[in-house]
């Protein structure tokens, strides 16, 4: 029998974001400042090719639309486009994205593009060199820009940038993002930085609260866009002049979780109901074989009830998140 897959507050799911790995090459300074440390799990146990054809097919049967590829850095696994490929047969699914750190995008776009990937989210902090290297760590502005143009050759129409604002860092630089987009059919969006476990001081020194930036943009003319069902939690602007969109992400704004339409997966198959929430459902016993089908999705139905109305982040929670690499953003 079909469930759709709905919780206690009546939201609907059509988005799964599924993380692929939690390994990534980049040092993100409200991430992963040090680097990435194995949490207990190692290559071989992340989720394997079958088992990703099966969590996605149950999502799939009760109404998921759009499945988002996460990580840690999702492109480092070997099979990326074999899990594009896997992920793309189930027909329900006909937004497939994933959100990259550019890495690999000059080099194996055109494939992803090939396998079924449909869109691409790509973060990009700063646009001078120097200080993109001192965000991420990795000396490779000029690459990721080159993946963006590859991007575009490759056929991605519109492809979204993440930028996490962060106070005396980089929101000094708005107008530098706004006049990059002023030709180009990018989706800038701008991430208030969120408190992790790992990342309580930098949050500290460095957050900007998103609603510094919305009346900037309301003042230069910039127009709040209405929402689409399966997107993400970015509120939407648009200004005349401009071929670019802005997206704004402020997790700590009150109405934040009155729209969630997403449900997480982590590389080793737990299911979290919510980013800051508890260390999740094991699903992973239910993905040994095709058989188990109406049980896992009688499980993932049954844990909902367990999502919470909001994350709390504005009460000061962390849950038990020490950084958004672990379970994919
Ligand atoms: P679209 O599906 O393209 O709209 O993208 P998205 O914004 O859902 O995905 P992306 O991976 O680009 O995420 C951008 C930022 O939004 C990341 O920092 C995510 O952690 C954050 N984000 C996405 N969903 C949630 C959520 O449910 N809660 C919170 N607090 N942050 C979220
Ligand atoms: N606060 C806000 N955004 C974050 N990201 C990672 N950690 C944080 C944080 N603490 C963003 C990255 C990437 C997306 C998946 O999550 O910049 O764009
Ligand atoms: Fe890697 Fe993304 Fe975390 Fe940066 S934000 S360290 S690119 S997982």
């Amino acid at each position: 029998m079909v469930t759709q897959f709905i919780d206690s507050y009546a939201r609907k799911f059509y988005y799964l974001r599924l993380s692929i790995t939690d390994v990534c090459n980049f040092r993100c300074t409200y991430c992963l400042p040090d680097g990435y440390k194995p949490q207990g799990t190692t290559n071989k146990s992340f989720l394997s090719l079958d088992e990703i054809r099966r969590v996605t097919r149950a999502f799939a049967n009760a109404g998921t639309e759009k499945v988002r590829l996460t990580g840690g850095e999702p492109s480092l696994r070997r099979d990326f486009v074999d899990i594009i490929a896997a992920v793309r047969e189930n027909p329900g699914i006909t937004q497939l994205a994933v959100t990259t750190n550019g890495y690999r995008m000059a080099r194996d776009v055109a494939r992803w593009r090939a396998a079924g990937l449909t869109s691409i989210n790509v973060s990009v902090d700063s646009l001078d060199a120097r200080q993109f290297h001192a965000i991420t760590g990795q000396d490779k502005f000029h690459q990721v820009m080159r993946g963006i143009d590859a991007a575009f050759e490759a056929g991605f129409s519109k492809i979204k940038v993440n930028s996490v604002l962060m106070r005396d860092v980089n929101h000094h630089s708005l107008h530098t993002f706004l006049d990059w987009i002023r030709h180009r059919p990018i989706q800038l969006r701008f991430i208030e930085l969120m408190e992790t476990g790992e990342g309580s001081d930098l949050f500290r020194r460095h957050h900007l609260s998103g609603e510094v930036i919305r009346d900037q943009l309301i003042m230069q003319g910039w127009q709040r866009q209405l929402r689409e069902r399966s997107d993400g939690p970015a509120q939407v602007f648009r200004h005349p002049d401009y071929q670019g969109e802005i997206g704004l992400i402020m997790p700590y704004e009150k109405d934040f979780c009155a729209s969630c339409n997403r449900l997480r997966v982590s590389a080793i198959g737990n299911l979290h109901l919510c980013l800051f929430g508890d260390s999740g459902v094991p699903l992973r016993d239910l993905l040994a074989s095709d058989e188990q089908q109406d049980e896992l999705q009688a499980r993932i139905a049954a844990s909902l009830g367990r999502k919470k109305q909001t994350h709390f982040l504005h009460q000061g929670n962390t849950g038990i998140t020490q950084n958004l690499s672990f379970i994919g953003g």
